[in-house]
């Protein structure tokens, strides 16, 4: 089978390729390599892509009409295609909001248009997120919620997707579903997520800055879980005439205290973090938590990995690649 990466020089994307290409499939992956965090680290995931057979990769910008087209044309044989490039971060959306509009809501509408001349298409699975649930306070958050209230651009592009994905599924019947990642985190994770930023301020002797004075609750995701419930999704593409609108959590459904978390990272690192407190962040929600019912009984999903197990895995990572 061939498959479109999108985003594949990211986390999410690099994890999701290797697990691809292991299970012997072909992937096309596309990345415009960025710098809204460190290039290096993107390439490095690449090399390490790169060094699997059965992987392709081309530079792009996905918002660019004639290289997409051009990649489709190029690229016939793709069945299943795995969307993940996006500006992705909460808090950037307050500094650079075009590139949320650019990215999410532009290079989505190209994705999807380019898929639609893909004559052999049976599934697009697509990254939406946690927090199109914003304003939302009753947990856990189920796709059955209403997610009309978002609290950032980033959210707002998302919710977007979800929207643009409605359409496109009711006007032309496209096959496609929408994954709501809950913080994500694990090896070659990314620099502007918790737990890279503790990770390497606790080892700098740093002060670490935490929010709403300690009292956040975030439902972590470990890396592996992501990967096994998007390909769980993808092989299980929605049958035809379904309602349009399939969309699922993805999340560990557990609701962590950030300070839990914090201290987990203690002990692994073996380090004492200096805490300064500061006010809830604009654009930022305290509590997440995801419900996974309809994502295990439709692809038997099953999270496996707590924070006690994971962030020492991410730590091990961080150590030996900063080595
Ligand atoms: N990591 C999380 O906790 C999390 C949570 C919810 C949703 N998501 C979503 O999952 C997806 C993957 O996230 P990630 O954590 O791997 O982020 P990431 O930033 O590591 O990966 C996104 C990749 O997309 C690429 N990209 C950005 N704009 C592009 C463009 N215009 N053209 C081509 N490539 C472009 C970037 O270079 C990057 O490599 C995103 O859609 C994100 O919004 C992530």
């Amino acid at each position: 089978m061939t498959i479109l990466v999108t985003g594949a020089a990211g986390f999410i994307g690099y994890h999701t390729s290797l697990a691809l290409l292991e299970r012997g499939e072909r992937v096309i992956g596309v990345d415009d390599l960025n710098d809204y965090y460190d290039v290096s680290l993107k390439e490095a995931r690449l090399k390490n892509l790169e060094g699997e057979g059965g992987f392709t990769f081309h530079k792009l910008d996905i918002a660019d009409r004639d290289a997409m087209e051009a990649l489709i044309r190029q690229h016939g044989d793709v069945t299943r295609v795995i969307h993940l490039a996006a500006q992705a971060g909460v808090r950037y959306s307050l500094v650079n909001p075009y590139a949320y509009i650019r990215t999410n809501l532009e290079g989505y509408l190209v994705v999807l248009e380019a898929c639609r001349r893909l004559e052999r298409l049976e599934h697009v699975v697509y990254a939406s997120s946690s927090s199109v649930y914003g304003a939302n306070d009753k947990l856990p958050y189920s796709t059955a919620d209403r997610v009309d209230r978002p609290l950032s651009l980033y959210a707002a592009t998302k919710k977007s997707m979800e929207m643009i994905s409605h359409a496109y599924e009711s006007l032309f019947g496209m096959p496609l579903t929408g994954l709501r990642f809950f913080t994500v985190y694990g090896p070659w994770g990314r620099p502007d997520m918790a737990a890279f930023i503790f990770t390497r301020k606790i080892l700098a002797g740093e002060p670490i800055e935490v929010f709403n004075d300690g009292d956040m609750r975030r439902d972590f995701t470990y890396i592996d879980d992501i990967v096994a419930g998007v390909l769980g999704c993808l092989d299980r593409p929605p049958e035809a005439g379904r309602a349009p609108g399939r969309l699922y959590n993805i999340g560990n459904n557990i609701s962590e205290p950030l300070m839990r978390f914090i201290s987990i990272l203690e002990e692994a690192l073996g380090r004492k973090a200096e805490i300064k407190f500061q006010p809830m962040q604009a654009g930022d929600v305290k509590e997440t938590c995801a419900d996974i019912d309809d994502t295990r009984r439709d692809f038997g999903f099953e999270p496996k990995t707590t924070i006690d197990e994971g962030l020492p895995l991410f730590v091990r990572w961080y150590k030996e690649y900063h080595s």
